[in-house]
């Protein structure tokens, strides 16, 4: 990459094509609680893009503000909580009280509303963290094919619980029940998919929400906020925004959170769960950080692989839980792979996130440039190579990919997880050295596995899978498809988030039970119905 053509990469308002426009800032300055939007006159969080605007051919591109947003205190945090909690009621609200089938017209209901907000939300997830249209659009299709397929489970559940069960002189009605009031908090990559497919399935599973956008992508939340407001009792979801210590911290340390979904950092995990009064009683759905690894065999289809490999570890960026963050390609054939690699890094466009096929745009993250160059240097300092051409060079906040080998143990990269485009690379001559990496992380999510033969694959991703939650086999590591359970170990995960999981996770097994006699059955047929 040229060091000219990056200098010359962020655009002068002029040349922003009309359809992708960030349009007028927005001032927002309202937040759902108890079933209205309220006005907040307090201060705001300033919001700038990662996309740099140039005004003037001779001065540099400076930060694109897009707008703010309200940074509320203790107080507005503390109202949120009581009418989340005011909502459930105990169990004995309107929401939990509520047949499935009333809640699941509720979210249909959203589901249309959020529909008439897609071109809003897509463009906020380009302007706000750099996600290229195609990615930002199918984030936006994604979560809601999400919400439907959880509706369709849930309703294929209902059918399958809706008998009586008979075992053992036993006559009982088994369902699910809502776990009470529920935080839940998505992270900055996927704000609205990550946001939204926990928070709805806690909503129909009759629990009360407090959310809270994550730190960046909190503005294409906005449109939104009528909707929820205008498809739930009031109380039943309440928005939260500003600083996690000045809002989080009384809303748990209040011990009424019955449940905590949140993806993000473990060490904000713990924190927010250190809150809690009685963290053992607090349910966490958790999704947390990894290090996933590919491992190259001698056989592998090296262009194949290669392209997998690319893709797996530059997909927004790199900035993805599931990105492949390290590769171990056999001494065999690392100097061919490498080249491949080299041209499939190359041939990933560079630039805005309007442009077609573009793969690589700025990065969000303030500081999270600095960041990667001192990984690089760090590497540099060790004998490590960028051996792509033009790798890792920097313009304010876009990088450009960087492949880096030899990379070893006494190097950071070895360990730590990047969260963007770079790519470590390890050579193995014995498979047991990526086998033990992958045994001594303190990660635990997926594994990559590239080759043909079946016996040795099958044997590594035997051990594996007592490692890791997912080996994918000559495809690169992911969430998806949606329905597959996706979890993991150690300290990248707590519960299994899934269209069905999900559900599981934010409810309980409660029945009505009797000995099996013609009054108990009477009664029971007679619950059952209210119980569905
Ligand atoms: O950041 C982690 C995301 O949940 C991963 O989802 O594999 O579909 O990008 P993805």
């Amino acid at each position: 990459m040229n060091k000219i053509f990056l200098e010359n990469i962020f655009p002068a308002p002029g040349a922003i094509p009309r359809p992708h426009h960030p349009g007028d800032a927005i001032d927002q300055r309202h937040y759902l609680c108890d079933g209205e939007l309220h006005f907040w006159a307090g201060p705001v969080e300033e919001v700038f893009s990662p996309i740099y605007m140039t005004y003037h051919d001779d001065s540099p591109p400076v930060p694109f503000r897009l707008g703010s947003y309200p940074k509320l205190d203790k107080r507005e945090a503390e109202k949120a909580l009581d009418a989340a909690c005011r909502a459930y009621g105990r169990g004995r609200g309107a929401w939990p009280a509520m047949p499935v089938e009333k809640r699941i017209e509720r979210v249909e209901r959203l589901l249309a509303g959020m529909s008439d907000c897609r071109e809003q939300v897509v463009r906020l997830l380009m302007w706000e963290i750099g996600k290229s249209r195609t990615e930002a659009e199918m984030e936006f299709t994604r979560t809601l094919e999400y919400i439907d397929a959880t509706i369709a489970e849930l309703r294929n559940r209902i059918c399958r619980e809706a008998g009586l069960v008979r075992e053992q002189g036993f006559v009982a009605s088994c369902r699910r029940a809502p776990l009470g009031v529920a935080l839940c908090l998505g992270p900055y990559n996927n704000p609205l998919y990550e946001t939204f497919t926990t928070m709805i399935p806690v909503l129909l599973m009759g629990n009360t929400v407090i959310f809270k956008p994550p730190r960046l992508g909190v503005l294409l939340h906005h449109a939104l906020l009528p909707v929820l407001r205008d498809c739930f009792p009031p109380g039943v979801v309440n928005s939260l925004y500003g600083d996690g210590e000045e809002v989080l911290a009384p809303v748990l340390k209040s011990g009424r959170i019955d449940l905590l979904a949140f993806i993000g950092s473990r060490q904000a995990a713990e924190l927010l769960r250190s809150w809690h009064p009685a963290p053992g009683r607090l349910r966490c759905l958790l999704g947390l950080e990894a290090k996933n690894a590919a491992i190259v065999l001698p056989d592998a289809d090296l262009e194949q692989a290669a392209a997998e490999c690319a893709l797996g570890a530059l997909a927004f960026n790199g900035q993805r839980c599931t990105a492949l963050k390290i590769l171990f390609v056999h001494q065999q054939i690392v100097t061919p792979f490498l080249e491949h690699l080299c041209r499939q890094v190359s041939s990933q466009p560079v630039g805005m996130p309007w442009l077609p096929d573009v793969r690589i745009t700025p990065l969000p993250e303030p500081g999270r440039v600095a960041y990667l160059q001192g990984l690089m240097a760090d590497a540099r300092g060790r004998g490590v190579r960028i051996i792509n051409q033009g790798g890792g060079e920097a313009c304010h906040t876009l990088m450009t990919p960087a492949v880096l080998y030899p990379v070893g143990p006494d190097v950071r990269l070895y360990h730590e997880e990047q969260f963007g485009p770079l790519i470590p690379v390890a050579s193995f001559s014995d498979p047991e050295q990526p086998l033990r990496y992958v045994e001594e992380s303190e990660f635990g999510q997926q594994v990559s596995i590239f080759g043909r033969d079946e016996e040795k694959i099958s044997g590594m991703a035997r051990s594996l899978l007592n490692q890791v939650c997912r080996v994918n086999i000559n495809s690169k590591c992911q969430r998806g498809p949606d329905s597959f359970p996706f979890t993991a170990r150690r300290n990248s995960a707590e519960g299994t988030m899934a269209v069905g999981e999900t559900l599981d996770a934010c409810s309980i097994s409660s029945l009505v039970v009797g000995r099996e006699n013609p009054a108990n059955q009477r009664i029971l047929a007679a619950i059952a119905p209210d119980l569905s």
